[in-house]
Formats: structure tokens, sequence, C-alpha cells
């Protein structure tokens, strides 16, 4: 492992290279710079913090903790017991949708969004798109890892968006 995460090959599918970081999440110092790094870079500027199921939960938690601000789960399709907005989107390796319950933020709130990595950039721009039509204001998204051959950057075009390593 090192800052980068795990390479895994063929996972999911074959020819996709899985960059695994859950090594990262579990070095506790490791997981600190993470943290601050993100509260850092967004200080004073979000109300709520918005992580993408799943990974980007673990990010949103701690991110919302250390900076006393409210999370919003963005889940996958079907998980979420009330009203919803739902956002299909392309994968690097298939398709899903993101949901998000109508009534969890508050008009205005300004969001950051948080996930483990940025590849396509499918998810994260599906993520944007649902908090918008919840009437909130996406002030960024910030990830772990953004594996620029994929160019997630381009459907997130005109966006802040915070990579902390980059492959
Ligand atoms: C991974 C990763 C991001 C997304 C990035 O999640 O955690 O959420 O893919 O890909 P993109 O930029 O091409 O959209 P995955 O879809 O594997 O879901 P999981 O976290 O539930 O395993």
């Amino acid at each position: 492992m090192d800052r980068l995460g795990v390479v895994v090959p063929d996972v999911p599918a074959p020819g996709i290279q899985f960059r695994d970081l859950t090594p990262v999440f579990a070095d506790a110092a490791a997981f600190r710079v993470v943290i601050d790094a993100i509260a850092e870079a967004f200080a004073g500027r979000f109300d709520a913090v918005a992580g993408v199921e799943a990974r980007g939960f673990l990010l949103a938690g701690a991110v919302a903790y250390a900076t006393g601000t409210g999370l919003v789960a963005i889940r996958k399709e079907g998980k979420l017991p009330r009203r919803v907005y739902r956002e299909a989107y392309d994968l690097e390796y298939g398709q899903a949708a993101l949901e998000i319950h109508t009534s969890d933020l508050a008009p205005g709130a300004r969001v950051l969004v948080l996930d483990d990595v940025l590849a396509t950039g499918g998810t994260l721009a599906a993520a944007c798109t649902l908090l918008e039509r919840a009437g909130a204001v996406v002030v960024g998204c910030a990830v772990v890892l953004e594996i620029t051959e994929l160019a997630g950057r381009a459907p997130l075009a005109g966006r802040t968006v915070l990579a902390l390593e980059s492959v």
C-alpha cells in the first residue's frame, strides 16, 4: 500500500484496474491528513457535506464532524425510505443511479461533495446535479485520488474539484 492505495487488476470487471483506498482510511495518520486537507481547503465555504455511497461516506462523516457541519448521504438507488430525487449516470463499468431525500437540505445550503476516487466523473457529476435539484449550492468536490486518464474533470467543467493525489 502507498498513499495512492492498492491497485487490484480486473476488479470489478476484466480490464479494470481498481484503486482500493481502504488502506489509506485504515491508517490513522494518513486518514487524518486526508480529512484535515479537505477541511482546510474549503474552510468556511460550506454549510453541509455530502458523501457519495459508499466510500464517500467515510470521508464525509469525518469532515462533517471536524468542521461542525451536517451530512447528507447520497445513496445508490432504492436505499432511501422517503421521497427522493434520482439521477442516473454512466460508470466506468456499467450504469447506476444516485438518490437523495428531497427534504434533507435547507434551500441555499452550501454543500461540499466528497468521494474517494474521481474516475470518469459520472458519479460526482450526478451527485452535483442531485444536490442542485434539491436547492443546494455546490461549492466544490473533493476526492482522495483522481485517475487523470479517465478525464473525470470534463463532466465537472466549471466546478471546483480538489484531488489530493492523482495518477
Ligand atoms: C467508485 C468510486 C466513486 C466512483 C468513481 O464507486 O468510489 O464513487 O466509482 O467513478 P466515476 O468517476 O467513473 O463515476 P463505485 O461505483 O465502485 O461504488 P461503491 O463505492 O458503492 O463501491
